[in-house]
């Protein structure tokens, strides 16, 4: 043994990459609707199935994966996430103390099982971004615990974080401000190999090609830089740059929201197909409920920093229990009207800022079922159907 290098995930994902058919992928992605995709994937549709119960609402006496009896026993859980709270300082007096703070995760507990995509959704500012960022830790949580294969990585510091940087990686919504413009494709591509691995110069272009050729862009393609790219070209670096570490959890924070939608579709697809072959798990945030329905295992929709509903993907759509759920759906356009959800209703007024101090439910000013007991009790999301949460009195 003449070198020493980090032989396991790089190595492992360079032969499935070997392996993997670039043209047939690349066929797929022209060819395939999102819809189809998922129609015709046994894998997603058993995960779809078994990873019903999994969500664990609450914080200290919340749902334990760990109890005997929990829904997730036997289950691989990658991502537990426990009362997470990140909460930002708005104002600070003379003295440098903060006076004022701007709950953007105020106790959101889920889980992301190992293979599974999670779909996050919510109106813009309701705190997708901060949860995923924290997650991979992006940010220092404010309390909570996020326990990675079941480690709490909340309190590590950068350097106990350092193995757990290879395993996460992110792809933001505009590729063209993560993508550093005087960098041309190669070397964009091989940083992350830099960074994580002793991966030779040679062997280092040899893995950006295989990388390049399974995101649908060709080998000539590596001596350009980012500004000669379509958007979703864009996006496919991205995705090529957050892969080429061999990661297993991919942060994907909007991917899609500024590309054509005739691309959304073939990105979407992409990152499924990635997915079957690599066994990825996706954490998937969008701002609304059409662009994560045929990607998510499971879909968790945020309100004001809140998880208001976790249900399987296709029960959300067909029985959506929370109120903004609904108002959420009834804002997407259905082909099909008999498709639409029975009571589904436009949503009305604006999002209350974070910095509000709101009592009772935070979604009572805009909720046409508020109740006496919405103005003065938080709901708790429980349990309301087989894996299938909400945060309503309603439902209680
Ligand atoms: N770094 C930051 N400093 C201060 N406030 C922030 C920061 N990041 C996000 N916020 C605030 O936190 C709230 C949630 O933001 P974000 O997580 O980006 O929402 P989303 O991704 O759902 O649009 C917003 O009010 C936003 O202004
Ligand atoms: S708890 Fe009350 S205000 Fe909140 S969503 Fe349910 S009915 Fe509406
Ligand atoms: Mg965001």
């Amino acid at each position: 043994m003449s070198q020493e290098r980090d032989t396991t995930a790089p190595d492992a994902s360079h032969t499935a990459l070997k392996s993997a058919d670039p043209g047939a992928a690349g066929a797929a992605v022209r060819g395939e609707t999102p819809g189809a995709r998922v129609a015709g994937s046994g894998r997603r549709a058993r995960d779809g199935n078994h990873t019903a119960a999994s969500v664990a609402p609450g914080t200290a006496g919340g749902e334990s994966g760990d109890a005997a009896g929990s829904p997730d026993q036997g289950r691989d859980v990658l991502i537990d996430v426990r009362g997470l709270k990140k909460y930002f300082p708005a104002s600070r007096s003379l003295f440098g103390r903060t006076t004022r703070e701007l709950r953007a995760v105020d106790d959101v507990s889920f889980r992301i099982h190992r293979g599974e995509t999670f779909g996050l959704v919510g109106e813009s500012g309701c705190g997708k971004s901060t949860t995923g960022r924290c997650i991979i830790r992006l940010h220092d949580v404010t309390s909570g615990e996020i326990r990675y294969d079941g480690r709490d990585m909340a309190p590590m510091a950068e350097k106990e974080l350092k193995p757990y940087r290879k395993r996460m990686q992110a792809i933001f919504q505009d590729p063209y401000s993560s993508l550093n413009p005087g960098m041309n494709v190669l070397q964009l591509i091989s940083e992350p190999l830099e960074i994580h691995s002793a991966f030779s110069r040679a062997e280092r272009r040899e893995r950006v090609l295989e990388l390049l050729a399974r995101v649908g862009l060709k080998s000539e393609h590596a001596d350009r830089y980012p500004h000669e790219f379509s958007g979703g070209q864009r996006q496919r670096i991205s995705i090529a740059r957050s892969l080429a570490a061999s990661p297993e959890f991919v942060l994907c924070d909007e991917p899609i929201s500024a590309l054509d939608v005739s691309v959304q579709a073939q990105v979407v697809n992409m990152l499924e197909e990635l997915q079957d072959e690599l066994g990825l798990t996706y954490l998937f945030i969008a701002h609304d409920l059409s662009m994560v329905r045929h990607i998510s295992t499971r879909i968790g929709v945020m309100y004001l920093g809140k998880l208001v509903e976790v249900a399987p993907s296709e029960e959300l759509y067909t029985s959506p229990a929370h109120p903004y759920t609904e108002a959420l759906l009834s804002a997407i356009p259905v082909p099909d009207p008999k498709a639409a959800p029975a009571g589904g209703r436009i949503l009305q007024g604006d999002l209350p800022s974070p910095l509000e101090s709101i009592t009772g439910c935070k979604f009572r000013s805009r909720c046409p079922f508020a109740i006496g007991r919405c103005a003065v009790q938080e709901p708790e999301l429980r349990e309301i159907a087989p894996g299938h949460y909400a945060a309503c009195h309603l439902h209680e």
